[in-house]
């Protein structure tokens, strides 16, 4: 579904990511996982057409988007819910919602998936995206991001500042999406990568270093590769 190839990434020429390739199926959670500033996001935002990427492919399903604009690659079925989640304050539950249909704008509806996967937004529609709670407003992000139904929906740590009990609700939520879609997440909190993902790779240094099945994984090496 998407597919990495040999991906390097740059700021101002300066590389960040060297070489890095993996692949994302439809069913399936993967997850990208790695200490700070080893270029987990930079490897997102190289998806999405935000960073510069001088060389490597980018490919969803057989199509390839590396080298096509932002808003070409959204369209192409890319759904991302940005480090931070970036929802807009100011604008109601349903006026951040229908922004995500834009890109493949077909109507005006909300269309009913979203309130069985997200059943607190339908409650909320009417408030302001500002004054739901941390959680509530990264399931608004990730609403936003797969209203227009993409194949791949690309999470950057979507646990990050969010209540445990919470994070269980978000979980439960990542395992129903990856049935319509593949699920790409970058995420820190290693219990929550244990329990939600199929797919694990383990970044260093802007490198894969270790990749797998998540059951499969040497948890020891694991954590050694994540702690300081
Ligand atoms: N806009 C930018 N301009 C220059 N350098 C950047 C920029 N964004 C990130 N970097 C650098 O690129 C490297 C990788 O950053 P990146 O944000 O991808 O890391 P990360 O793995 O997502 O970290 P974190 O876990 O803290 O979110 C870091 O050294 C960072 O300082
Ligand atoms: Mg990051």
């Amino acid at each position: 579904m998407l597919k990495i190839d040999n991906l390097t990434a740059a700021y101002n020429g300066s590389k960040v990511l060297f070489g890095v390739s993996l692949e994302a199926e439809k069913g399936e959670v993967t997850c990208l996982v790695g200490r700070n500033g080893v270029g987990k996001s930079t490897t997102m935002k190289s998806i999405m057409g935000l960073v510069d990427t001088p060389s490597g492919e980018i490919y969803i399903d057989k199509k390839k988007i590396s080298g096509l604009p932002t808003y070409s690659r959204a369209k192409a079925g890319i759904g991302y819910v940005p480090q931070g989640r970036e929802i807009f304050p100011q604008l109601t539950v349903r006026e951040n919602i229908l922004l995500g249909m834009e890109a493949n704008r077909k109507s005006d509806t909300i269309p009913e998936f979203i309130f069985e996967i997200f059943p607190i937004l339908k409650e909320f529609l009417d408030r302001k995206g500002g004054d739901l709670s941390g959680g509530q407003q990264q399931q608004l992000a990730i609403a936003r991001a797969v209203v227009s139904e993409p194949k791949v929906l690309i999470l950057d740590e979507p646990t990050e500042g969010i209540q445990p009990s919470v994070i269980q609700d978000i979980g439960r939520i990542i395992t129903k999406l990856k049935e319509k879609m593949a699920v790409f997440i970058v995420e820190q909190y290693l219990e929550f990568v244990m329990e939600i993902s199929d797919k694990c790779y383990v970044m260093e240094k802007g490198k894969i270093v270790m990749e797998g099945e998540t059951k499969s994984l040497d948890k020891k090496a694991l954590q050694g590769l994540l702690s300081l």
